[in-house]
């Protein structure tokens, strides 16, 4: 359990460094991140480097002990890098280029912009990459923030068609696997393919896949291109990057694959994040001030996967952010709650942006663990609470790392794009479905780990599915190879790697395991609310459902009122035939635990536990007192039973 902090030396006068590393070393602060913005301080002009600076930084946070996380300063290229590459800007959907002046104004395709990434890398790494105290580099700055991964410039265009010629090798079979013989949308060369922009109609949604796929691979190869020049100037140091909370426009799993990063990081602004996520304007003003319960753990929970195990949240919010529709003060307790939080799902590191608010400029309004005038911060004052009491508690301390959670929740980035493509109904959207079984599990007082489709899901008691667009035969091989529950939501298996509907209809090859048939699927408007009663809770399908007939020996568990089998079963493999409301949600996978023999809970609102090396955490986020659900006499390591608004304890689990 480490505490770090994001610091931009160069933002400050030099009188000051010394002091602010003094304070950090005492506060308890191990990790600094440092770099990542500073292009123009490192080469302000085209190969005229300017290290002293930054050597005098380094040796500045050194010398008090502090490990250094090196950022690579690509996502803010310098002005004079602009206009000598004017080429290298973004260009937005209506063709329009984007301006200089704030950041992230480069297109991923720009093959003249990569290069300078990657000379700008070298020339760093070949200067700090033997650093004792350079403990790991970060490539870029949240790859794809503000929406920049998509580019429709000319250079987009070729290195898709390069990227289409690779995959289908001619263009006939790149023709009759979108299925372009409808409309005359045939093409007579990959030279002729276009990006799916500025259609007068919705185009092809394989085009569209095929797009998404590629702009995916583009972000992998980007940071892989960084990440081969640190290996080889810095072979002793981590490699990562700072991934963002529910973002899904490239797949994790896949930059992730290979050993491209040693942890997963990921900025975490909880508050914002719950402002910002399609979640019902009930629970954004009940969570205003301590954030939606989940809405962290739930990527906490999927960089641990995606890290292979280990995870750090390199951007942890310490006050009011400025970014949100609104951005209140965390309620008290808060930012130290969510430390806690993040270490009880398993990070080895929580770090925090920023170590001081910066008075000028877009983030002036964006608080850090100290004020402009170096006063501590109400947040920093918490952090360095939590920062002495894991210094003094040799528990905390040496906490082990979090085991394997017996739930699996997959979740599946392509689903994402697939639905995003054809929504089919204006509300209907696959991450806040996958959210709300997430919720649900815990709620049900469930450890879960979220995994890749292509996870080895054979150790698991329950695997939960909440929609899987493609479910191929491999796939289905690993459910009859575990002895596990599976729970599909609605839409799973319907549809084809091309984007097509499979040929003996949704869920595909799911049928193998699971006899079922979707005849017809409907989304579902706010008035359209089928009813339905499932182990004994009230509730109705919203958004969507699948009108689903039943073969062979699969038993229908619950019905609409209109007649439509709403859950459906056969041997371990459930079907839930719509998206549920909550209390469906949460009497379905409550009694798909106990069918898995998993012992569950229903706890009060807002509160949730966390289980990590032999402790179990008890946090809340409600408006209300809670207790702790430990046992009796359970001896207490951290707070007490007795948990109001944005406390948090730990017992030792028996
Ligand atoms: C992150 C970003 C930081 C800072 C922060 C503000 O998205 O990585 O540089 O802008 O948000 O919340």
């Amino acid at each position: 359990m480490q505490i770090g902090v994001c610091y931009y030396p160069e933002q400050w006068p030099r009188t000051m460094w010394a002091d602010d590393a003094r304070r950090m070393a005492e506060f308890g602060i191990t990790h600094v991140r440092i770099g990542e913005f500073a292009w123009s301080r490192m080469e302000p002009r085209a190969g005229v480097y300017e290290w002293a600076w930054l050597d005098d930084a380094i040796e500045t946070l050194a010398a008090r002990g502090l490990k250094i996380v090196l950022g690579t300063p690509t996502a803010s290229p310098p002005k004079w890098l602009v206009d000598a590459t004017p080429d290298m800007l973004p260009v937005r959907a209506d063709g329009t280029p984007w301006n200089y002046g704030s950041r992230r104004h480069y297109d991923i395709a720009s093959e003249a912009y990569r290069a300078h990434c990657v000379r700008i890398t070298e020339a760093m790494a070949q200067r700090y990459g033997a650093h004792p105290a350079v403990v790991a580099w970060q490539t870029d700055n949240e790859l794809g923030c503000h929406d920049t991964v998509p580019s429709w410039s000319n250079a987009a265009q070729r290195r898709f068609q390069a990227w289409l010629a690779k995959r289908y090798g001619t263009i006939e079979s790149l023709n009759e696997a979108w299925g372009n013989v409808f409309w005359s949308m045939e093409y007579p060369s990959f030279e002729a393919v276009g990006l799916p922009v500025r259609t007068p109609t919705d185009a092809n949604p394989a085009h569209h896949l095929d797009f998404r796929r590629y702009l995916s691979d583009e972000v992998a190869s980007f940071h892989r291109e960084q990440a081969e020049v640190l290996r080889r100037y810095a072979p002793n140091a981590d490699v990562l990057h700072n991934f963002m909370g529910f973002f899904t426009t490239f797949d994790h799993y896949q930059f992730a694959a290979d050993k491209a990063i040693d942890v997963a990081t990921w900025d975490s602004y909880p508050i914002a994040r719950t402002e910002v996520i399609g979640l019902p304007e009930a629970e954004k003003a009940r969570y205003a001030r301590t954030a939606h319960p989940d809405v962290s753990s739930f990527d906490h929970d999927r960089y641990r996967t995606i890290g292979g195990g280990r995870f750090w949240v390199m951007e942890q919010q310490a006050g009011p952010v400025n970014w949100a529709p609104w951005n209140p003060v965390p309620a008290p307790g808060m930012v130290r709650l969510w430390a806690y939080e993040a270490f009880a799902h398993g990070a080895e590191l929580v770090s925090y942006f920023r170590w001081r608010q910066c008075p000028y400029a877009q983030e002036q309004m964006h608080s850090g663990l100290n004020l402009p005038n170096n006063e501590l911060s109400p947040g920093g004052r918490e952090v360095e609470q939590a920062a002495r009491e894991i210094a003094a508690s040799e528990v905390l301390r040496t906490l082990a790392p979090a085991g394997r959670a017996q739930v699996a929740l997959v979740f599946d980035y392509e689903t994402q794009w697939m639905f995003e493509i054809q929504r089919h109904g204006a509300s209907f959207d696959y991450q806040a479905l996958a959210f709300d079984y997430y919720s649900a599990l815990r709620e049900l007082g469930l450890d879960v780990e979220i995994v890749s489709r292509h996870a080895d899901l054979s150790a698991y008691r329950l695997v939960v599915v909440p929609s899987l667009a493609v479910i191929d035969d491999g796939f289905v091989d690993q459910i009859e190879r575990s002895d596990g529950l599976w729970v599909f939501g609605p839409r799973s298996g319907s549809k084809t790697a091309h984007f097509a509907i499979p040929g003996d209809l949704p869920p595909g090859a799911l049928q193998r395991v699971l006899p079922l048939q979707v005849i017809e699927a409907e989304s579902l408007r706010p008035t359209l609310a089928p009813a339905v009663t499932v182990g004994g809770a009230q509730g109705a399908a919203v958004h969507w459902r699948d009108h689903v007939r039943a073969n062979g020996a699969t038993r229908i568990q619950a019905q609409f009122e209109d007649g439509w089998p709403a859950l459906l079963s056969h041997g371990r493999v459930r079907y839930a035939a719509a998206w549920f409301t909550r209390e469906l949600h949460l009497a379905m996978l409550e009694g798909a635990a106990r069918g898995a023999g998993l012992a569950t809970q229903r706890l009060p609102q807002g509160l949730r536990v966390s289980r990590r090396g032999g402790l179990c955490f008890a946090f809340n986020f409600g408006e209300q007192r809670s207790q702790a659900p430990a046992p009796e006499g359970a001896e207490f390591v951290l707070g007490t039973r007795e948990l109001a608004r944005g406390e948090v304890c730990a017992w030792r689990a028996g």
